[in-house]
């Protein structure tokens, strides 16, 4: 029997060599040594032996079995290695190499954190108000009358319950005075939504920059030198403004602002933004809520602006057409790293 176990061995040893990948290998495993292998076989055999040769003959198969089970393992490996050697051996590794896309920020919000951060240096502090807004809050405490044609369902997004998307962020103004005492100066970066026809020009979503400061004292002057400041640093020291007289609800007097510089749309004038003196209506209205006299117009004064980014960017990138914000594609956003 001991001769049958060493010639078992001798044969598992040479099919082992012989096995040409892993799955021949396994195949050979479960020939010797799975449960009804022949080298397992000899376990019950074992019964056979003759009481005084169990010790020897337990020890010769124990042996052989570690061996064999020692050189499936060795050609394991030696057979992943050579595979892998294969897999490698077809790659010309003088190629170059496969170039990795970095990713960057969205080129509105390069403007917007640009525009924020010259906000800062002249202490606006960054203030935010909800997408979904209510009625009172984006058009009546706004002093915007019930037959006001922003109002209407053909230009706002309403939901079933009478909330709607803010049509513009001056919603934050509201919101800021009815959380803050005076004085308050902030700004407030956001999207804010209209139903227009998509086109060229126009998304049914884009992003404004609000800004407000209320305080005893301030004057059209703060407003005129705050946001000629701002033009300037944003979009160089060559910009000449013009203050044209407007009207806005929330404010009075209202101006619309108007920007030319040689660098942007062939020095022709620019609509960028609309500001004016914060209404007394909007400071009751405030108060009304608050249920106090803080915003008391006799005692304060401030002034607001708002702006779209949006169009900031199509000007100051000379990009044709407003869509090309949202779509992703790489040849175009990949410009603005
Ligand atoms: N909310 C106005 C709009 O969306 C822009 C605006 C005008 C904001 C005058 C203001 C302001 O704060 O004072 O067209």
């Amino acid at each position: 029997m001991e001769q049958q176990i060493q010639q078992l061995r001798d044969e598992a040893l040479v099919a082992i060599s012989g096995a040409s990948d892993e799955a021949a290998l396994d195949e050979v495993r479960v020939r010797f040594l799975g449960k009804g292998g022949s080298i397992t076989a000899f376990n019950d055999r074992m019964r056979e032996v003759a009481k005084e040769d169990k010790p020897r003959i337990g020890k010769v198969l124990n042996e052989v079995r570690g061996v064999v089970t020692g050189a499936i393992d060795e050609r394991r490996t030696s057979l992943v290695a050579e595979a892998e050697s294969r897999a490698f051996a077809g790659v010309d590794v003088t190629l170059p190499g496969t170039r990795m896309l970095s990713g960057a920020l969205h080129p509105i919000t390069q403007l917007m954190d640009r525009a924020v951060r010259i906000f800062r240096r002249m202490g606006f502090a960054l203030a935010d108000g909800p997408d979904i807004e209510t009625e009172w809050h984006c058009f009546d405490a706004l002093n915007t009358p019930a037959d006001h044609p922003a109002r209407n369902e053909q230009d706002t997004f309403y939901m079933p319950d009478g909330r709607l998307l803010r049509t513009h962020t001056s919603t934050v103004q509201i919101r800021t005075m009815e959380g803050n005492p005076p004085p308050v100066r902030i700004i407030a970066p956001g999207a804010a939504y209209r139903r227009d026809e998509v086109d060229a020009t126009h998304l049914a979503q884009f992003t404004q920059m609000e800004g407000l400061y209320v305080a005893p004292g301030v004057a059209l002057s703060d407003l005129k030198g705050t946001l000629e400041y701002f033009f300037r640093e944003f979009l160089g020291s060559g910009v000449e403004f013009r203050f044209r007289p407007h009207f806005f609800p929330f404010t009075e007097p209202s101006f619309e602002v108007d920007v030319r510089s040689p660098q942007l749309a062939g020095g022709r004038w620019l609509e960028i933004a609309g500001c004016g003196m914060v209404d007394p209506a909007v400071f009751e209205a405030v108060n009304g809520r608050r249920k106090d006299r803080a915003y008391d117009p006799e005692a304060v004064s401030g002034f607001a602006f708002g702006f779209g980014l949006d169009r900031l960017a199509m000007v100051m990138g000379a990009v044709p057409d407003i869509r090309l914000f949202t779509e992703g594609d790489q040849r175009f956003v990949g410009q603005f790293r």
